[in-house]
């Protein structure tokens, strides 16, 4: 798989709602995963949902790192997430810039819940609770929306909060 595997926006497998994983000791289910870390890696992406390679189930990875598309990013260790559900701890809705391979080109103003308690379960199928803040809990909810068939443009406020991924390197630099 190559970066151009990437669903885009405009395809009907991202506005689905996935299915749960239920085959944790699957070869496919590996591979999933295998396929999903490769290109979030190669797209310098800080997260990726399984819709967005093609398959519609609850997988993803959140992995927040500096990239080359978020150069301002946390560190944290990538982290497989499957089958969650989330509670919000600070409904504080913060909004800051995202974009999303699925969408390329653009970046807009996104409002998310600052903190949040992700109950989930881990890559072998283990049952887990993981508390995010600010710039991860941002990751988490823009792919958790991927596994409802949302994408973040759907949770912009204002148009004129969609700009250009041109303008926003632009803006960074400034
Ligand atoms: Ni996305």
């Amino acid at each position: 798989m190559t970066k151009d595997n990437i669903v885009q926006l405009g395809s009907e497998l991202l506005r689905q709602q996935a299915e749960p994983i239920t085959d944790f000791a699957s070869p496919q289910f590996k591979q999933l995963l295998t396929d999903m870390q490769q290109l979030m890696e190669e797209a310098n992406g800080v997260g990726i949902a399984a819709p967005q390679i093609g398959v519609s189930r609850q997988a993803l990875i959140i992995a927040s790192r500096p990239t080359s598309r978020y150069p301002h990013a946390p560190l944290m260790a990538a982290t497989v997430i499957c089958n969650p559900r989330f509670e919000v701890i600070d409904a504080t809705r913060i909004k800051d810039w995202e974009g999303c391979l699925s969408v390329p080109g653009i970046r807009a103003l996104v409002p998310r819940y600052r903190v949040i308690t992700v109950s989930y379960q881990d890559a072998n199928g283990s049952p887990c609770q993981l508390t995010l803040e600010d710039f991860p809990a941002r990751v988490f909810q823009h792919e958790f929306d991927h596994l409802q068939g949302l994408v973040y443009l759907d949770r912009v406020e204002n148009n004129a909060d969609i700009i250009a991924e041109s303008e926003y390197f632009k803006r960074l630099a400034g």
